[in-house]
């Protein structure tokens, strides 16, 4: 057998800061520069987004993905309103309520859908199935892409998506912790994955692609981040060194290595996927199209993974699966050594 394993499949939080961030963040830290996000770093930044985006976005450099999803959210409604996401969703499972807390009460309805993919038609039914006073009105649409399940809306899905949701007067809000992924994934652009798909709001996720720290909130209707940054200060999201929250952000993006990390850790996941999915006892439930495979595993094989050293979450959320994540720097004898110590346990 190999060595005990430096890197693991249980998140993509688990990797380090990429080098092309750690040098922009190095850079940064260069002698004194003005604080609250009124530095050149975070000017530079914002405008490389408005170009990848292709458009004149409003642009805030926030810490984490709850802070991104749930003040973003808040802005989109009023406390009598209500967010439809999916069943499976980060806002719904996994921020501890905060998109309820920031938007005062607004309520957080779930949707079904295979493959972590909100079905159309769920929507018209969750808008139509109350719509007396004593209800709260839709207003938000939330959807995550890449899903928590490592799928990915087509652009063909997502428009039927926006279609049904400007029909009820819902704005779109999109979960993009793994957005990178869904980009490369689908091999489109940005922009047709954001504002031309119909969102309103995107939270754009730099943590999971390689930064230490960091999402920005990217609002493509600028009336829509009227006043944000006062609910960015409030909820304790306004950075007073901003340059170190901003300055990765420039590494990643002005040559392109946030679509080539994205691009890598999909490609490991694929090939984890190879890797394991002919195995005795494996069964793979999800199409793997981003940088996530969910794997049925024998409790037996999962025991003595991880006495051998593997870290992965196993029923993460009380699913079934375990999940499996690559990373910008999950390397192929990473995967491969994983697919064969699962080899060895399963024969
Ligand atoms: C789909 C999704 N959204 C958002 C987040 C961001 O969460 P955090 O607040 O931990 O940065 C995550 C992180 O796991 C996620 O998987």
């Amino acid at each position: 057998m190999s060595e005990q394993p430096r890197r693991h499949f249980a998140s993509d939080n688990y990797a380090g800061i990429c080098p092309e961030a750690f040098a922009a963040m190095a850079e940064a830290n260069a002698g004194h520069e003005v604080s609250y996000g009124n530095d050149p770093w975070t000017a530079k930044a914002a405008n490389l987004l408005r170009d990848i985006f292709e458009t004149n976005c409003e642009v805030f450099f926030v810490f984490n993905g709850t802070s991104a999803n749930s003040l973003s959210l808040a802005s989109l409604c009023q406390s009598y309103h209500s967010i439809l996401c999916h069943e499976m969703a980060h806002v719904e499972g996994s921020e501890c309520g905060a998109p309820e807390f920031f938007a005062n009460g607004t309520k957080v309805l779930l949707l079904p859908g295979p493959a972590g993919k909100i079905d159309p038609n769920c929507i018209q039914r969750a808008v139509n199935k109350r719509t007396d006073i004593h209800y709260p009105k839709a207003r938000a649409l939330s959807l995550t892409q890449a899903t928590e399940v490592g799928t990915v809306y087509s652009l063909d899905e997502l428009k039927e998506l926006a279609e049904v949701a400007r029909h009820f007067d819902l704005r779109i809000q999109m979960d993009g912790a793994r957005f990178a992924n869904a980009v490369v994934s689908l091999g489109v652009t940005p922009k047709d994955l954001s504002w031309q798909a119909g969102v309103d709001v995107l939270c754009f996720g730099g943590t999971k692609n390689g930064l230490a720290v960091g999402e920005v909130v990217v609002f493509f209707n600028p009336d829509l981040a009227r006043e944000f940054d006062y609910r960015c200060k409030q909820g304790g999201q306004l950075a007073s060194k901003m340059r170190f929250l901003s300055a990765p952000w420039v590494g990643m993006l002005q040559d392109g290595a946030w679509l080539r990390h994205a691009a890598h850790s999909n490609a490991m996941a694929k090939r984890l996927e190879q890797g394991i999915r002919d195995l005795p006892g494996i069964e793979i439930p999800y199409p793997v199209q981003s940088n996530a495979v969910f794997a049925r595993i024998p409790d037996p094989a999962i025991e003595a993974m991880h006495q051998r050293g593997w870290r992965f979450y196993t029923h993460i959320g009380g699913w079934e699966e375990s999940r499996l994540m690559c990373s910008w720097d999950t390397t192929p004898e990473d995967v491969d050594a994983f697919a064969s110590d699962l080899r060895a346990f399963l024969s």
